[in-house]
This record gives C-alpha cells, sequence and structure tokens, in this order.
C-alpha cells in the first residue's frame, strides 16, 4: 500500500532553495573582490611559486576587473543571506525542528558508523529518525558557519564601527582569512552534498521540493474474528 509521508516543513524548503541562489552569489561575487587583492600565494624572493586561484582560473572564469560588480552584488545579497539566515534559525527554533537536527550525545561516535556504511564498508546503517548523525553533524555546521560568514563579514566590512567584531574574530587579518576559508567550506559542503542527494535518489530529491514522500506500507493483518470464535 502506498502512502503519503510529510517530510519537509514549507519554511524549511523556503529557506533552503532561497538560500542556493543566494549562496552562489555570495561565492561568486566574493571571488570578483578577491581578484582585488590577491592575497593568498606563496612568494619567495620575489618569485610568486603557489597562487591560490592561478591566472588561467580567473580568465576561465571570467573573474578579472570586476571588482566593483562583486562588491555591489556581495553588500546588496548578504542582506538576502542573512535574513534568510535569520529566519531559518528562528523558524527552527520555535517549530521545535531543531530536535531532529541538532546532534546528540551519541552523534559523534555513530557519524563513523554512517560514514564507513556509505563507503559500503559496513553492512548496517546506525538507526535513525529524519537524519542520520553525520547530517545532524553536517547540517548544524553549516549553520554556525553561516553565522561566521555573516560575523566575519559585516567585521570586515566596517571594522571601525563593529571593532568589537574585529576583536572577537582576532583582528582585521584573521577575520578575512576565516572569511576565506568558511567559502572554501562552503564548496566542499556543496560538493558532499550534492553526491549524498546523488545517491539517495529522486524520491529523497523530489521530497525536498514538494515536503511529502510517497512510501510503501504493509497492509493491516485482517483478523478472522470469526474463525477464532469458531474454533474457541
Ligand atoms: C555565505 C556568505 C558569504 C560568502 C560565501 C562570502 C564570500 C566572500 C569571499 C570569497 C570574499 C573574498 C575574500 C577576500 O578578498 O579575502 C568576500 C569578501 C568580502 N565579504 Fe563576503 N561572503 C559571505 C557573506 C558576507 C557577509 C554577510 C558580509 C557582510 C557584510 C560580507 C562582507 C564581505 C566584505 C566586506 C568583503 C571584502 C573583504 C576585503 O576587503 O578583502 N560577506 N566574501
Amino acid at each position: 500500500m502506498k502512502q503519503i509521508k510529510e517530510k519537509h516543513s514549507l519554511a524549511m524548503r523556503w529557506c533552503h532553495w532561497v538560500n542556493f541562489p543566494v549562496l552562489t552569489i555570495m561565492i561568486w561575487s566574493g571571488m570578483l573582490i578577491y581578484w582585488g587583492d590577491d592575497e593568498y600565494k606563496f612568494t619567495l624572493f620575489g618569485h610568486t611559486f603557489f597562487k591560490f586561484f592561478p591566472d588561467w582560473f580567473n580568465t576561465f572564469f571570467n573573474i578579472p576587473r570586476r571588482l566593483s560588480e562583486g562588491m555591489a552584488w556581495h553588500f546588496l545579497f548578504m542582506w538576502f543571506f542573512i535574513l534568510n539566515g535569520i529566519f531559518y534559525v528562528a523558524y527552527t527554533l520555535i517549530s521545535g525542528e531543531w530536535r531532529e537536527l541538532a546532534p546528540q550525545k551519541k552523534s559523534f561516535k555513530e557519524a563513523w558508523l554512517v560514514l564507513l556504511h556509505d563507503l559500503h564498508i559496513r553492512k548496517m546503517a546506525p538507526p535513525q529518525n529524519k537524519y542520520n548523525a553525520a547530517q545532524r553533524i553536517a547540517y548544524t555546521a553549516i549553520i554556525i558557519m553561516g553565522i561566521g560568514s555573516a560575523i566575519t563579514g559585516v567585521a570586515i566590512y566596517k571594522p571601525v564601527q563593529f571593532y568589537y567584531l574585529v576583536w572577537l574574530c582576532g583582528g582585521y587579518h584573521f577575520a578575512r582569512i576565516i572569511h576565506f576559508v568558511l567559502t572554501l567550506g562552503y564548496v566542499f559542503f556543496f560538493v558532499i552534498h550534492i553526491v549524498q542527494v546523488f545517491l539517495a535518489g529522486w524520491k529523497n530529491f523530489s521530497s525536498a521540493i514538494t515536503g511529502f514522500e510517497v512510501v510503501e506500507t504493509k497492509p493491516a493483518p485482517i483478523i478472522e474474528k470469526k474463525h477464532d470464535e469458531e474454533k474457541s
């Protein structure tokens, strides 16, 4: 028997799908800004041995000479990123959905078992509710990373006005490094997330759009009452 099971709330789907283009624009515009001061490189005696983004990479993605365009996009879409994030966190807390998302004590141990299962090294996956241990850790980490991007972003945006955020981030330079490293973290998360979504299959993906999943349930056993009564 087939049954429709509600899986994801409208608010969760809304925030997820708004975040996808917004985050993409933040990463892309961030790269246009980074080009303006291509700082992360290894130079010795005037010779650059390693550049984080080599010139061919910048040319391929049409990044050079678009600093002001990058800033315009970045400082417009940061509002959507921050507001969407605040709405999502508030909704998760108020609705109680955080209980399905937050890592539990056992999650850190179980995440290894999930990994071994995903790599086909272990047969059985640990029992789970809506999200498994690895998902709980990853989805909570991404929220913390989002808060980190907002804090470091504001710190380097208005370092004089928000001097206490600069101090909290360990100084302007360190805030900028954290801001950049977090961006690398999103790209890493995105790659793993896409692979996992692909492996979980179409049903799982479509439920992130529609909010429900069609599940097979066993038909309820027919109790032959009359027959049993006759016997006794
Ligand atoms: C997920 C969201 C975000 C991503 C992926 C992101 C990414 C980036 C990247 C890659 C850069 C270039 C890094 C560099 O030049 O060192 C950058 C620069 C910058 N971002 Fe963000 N950012 C995000 C959110 C924010 C927010 C919320 C603000 C808040 C104002 C912000 C403010 C800035 C500023 C001011 C710069 C220029 C830094 C500089 O002068 O070097 N960012 N961002």
